[in-house]
């Protein structure tokens, strides 16, 4: 069995899967069910000074990732201060307090909510997309406690390498990357309305379809600063956290899945890693982590070369998805298996990824040296 501890910040979390701020953190008795569930560690619900009135309906399902209109907790400060945190506390992993948004409401909340908290989580969600604001906030946040600060960040800052620099230059302990993506529409067709309920009908997206965005940012980061980065967004399987940590993450985070498949994902997706590194040999999950940013100080340009796809006859079940989909019409089936005419055959790799029996592999040397 792999080794899942990490340590961020001299905070030590069993494993590297947190509960993020959001629903499944949104009260002690969820955050107990997500550590009971497998959590590693607990993020709560982002709190501002009062509590938010939440636009419904305001979550919804959509293809592969999922909308949301929730702004911060529902619950109030009081609330938080006399309840849910000293319960969030008795649960066994370590508390991350999230917190939001301006600089007055956050130096209003910290001193109150200090002493729960193993580190905070700043969300810099509302406060825009213009550097200066944000760091304006985080340094004034820096002043105010001596815990480890996480600066949560929004996709689409336009300069979030230079962000994430000057973020480590002040001070701040960890960068987290990334929160949900847009605004969205989604529209129910039957009543012609968008499905969420805000005002504009605009919602937030999460889940699987912003992995590869998440991963960008994590990536960005990664290769500048040398504070931890906690990734989220999309993670849904222990192979998804592989890639983070590839990417540069420290730990991750889940939100999404652990709202659609409930709390015990984070036993699931612990279990899927550890076999992953247990399969590829490695002791630790450390072991893992930047490989792809070393990768690809070795790889100097693109690949040009055409890589014909290899066939593993026995794994293939016959079912033409890479027949379907070769726009290249380089796939046919023979005697019900797929093979592939090398002289038609473009390299795209699309059939390699839509195969559900990994029986299509990149197999020449370009591919050799940049897989793991
Ligand atoms: C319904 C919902 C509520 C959320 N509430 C918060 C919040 O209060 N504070 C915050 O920083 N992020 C919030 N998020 C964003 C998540 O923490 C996370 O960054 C994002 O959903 C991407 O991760 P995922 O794909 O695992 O969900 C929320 C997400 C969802 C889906």
């Amino acid at each position: 069995m792999a080794d899942l501890k990490i340590e961020l910040t001299n905070i030590e979390f069993k494993n590297p899967v947190m509960v993020a701020a959001g629903p499944p953190s949104r009260n002690a008795s969820m955050i107990k069910k997500c550590v009971e569930g497998g959590a590693g560690g607990a993020v709560s619900k982002t709190i501002s000074t009062v509590a938010a009135e939440i636009p419904k309906p305001c979550m919804a399902e959509y293809k592969h990732s999922f909308l949301n209109t929730e702004l911060w907790s529902e619950l109030s400060p009081k609330h938080w201060i006399e309840k849910e945190y000293k319960e969030a506390k008795k649960c066994g992993a370590p508390l991350i307090i999230g917190l939001g948004y301006t600089t007055k409401e956050l130096t209003e909340l910290i001193p109150k909510v200090e002493k729960f908290a193993d580190a905070f989580e700043i969300s810099t969600h509302y406060i825009g997309r213009d550097l200066t604001p944000v760091i304006n906030t985080l340094k004034a946040v820096r002043v105010c406690t001596n815990k480890p600060i996480f600066a949560k960040l929004s996709p689409g800052i336009p300069d979030i390498e230079e962000l994430g620099k000057t973020l480590e230059e002040i001070g701040i302990d960890g960068l987290v990357a990334i929160n949900s993506v847009g605004p969205c529409l989604k529209i129910d067709i039957e009543s012609g309305l968008p499905a969420m309920g805000s005002k504009e009908g605009y919602g937030w997206m999460s889940g699987a379809a912003i992995r590869p965005i998440a991963l960008r940012h994590i990536y960005e980061l990664a290769k500048v600063v040398n504070i931890p980065i906690i990734g989220v967004g999309g993670v849904t399987s222990g192979k998804d956290v592989v890639e983070m940590f590839m990417a540069g993450a420290s730990a991750v985070q889940v939100c999404t899945q652990a709202i659609v498949e409930g709390p015990q994902a984070f036993n699931r997706i612990n279990k899927e890693l550890n076999n992953w590194l247990d399969e590829h040999g490695y002791d630790s999950i450390d072991e893992i982590k930047g490989i792809t940013i070393e990768k690809m100080k070795k790889r100097e340009s693109a690949n040009y070369i055409t890589n014909v796809p290899k066939i593993e006859k026995n794994k293939c079940v016959g079912c033409k998805r890479c027949v379907k989909s070769c726009v290249y019409q380089a796939i046919s089936m023979v005697d019900d298996k797929a093979v592939i005419d090398e002289t038609k055959c473009f390299g795209c790799g699309l059939c390699v990824t839509r195969c559900n029996t990994n029986a299509i592999m990149l197999t020449n040397q370009a591919s050799q040296e940049y897989s793991y």
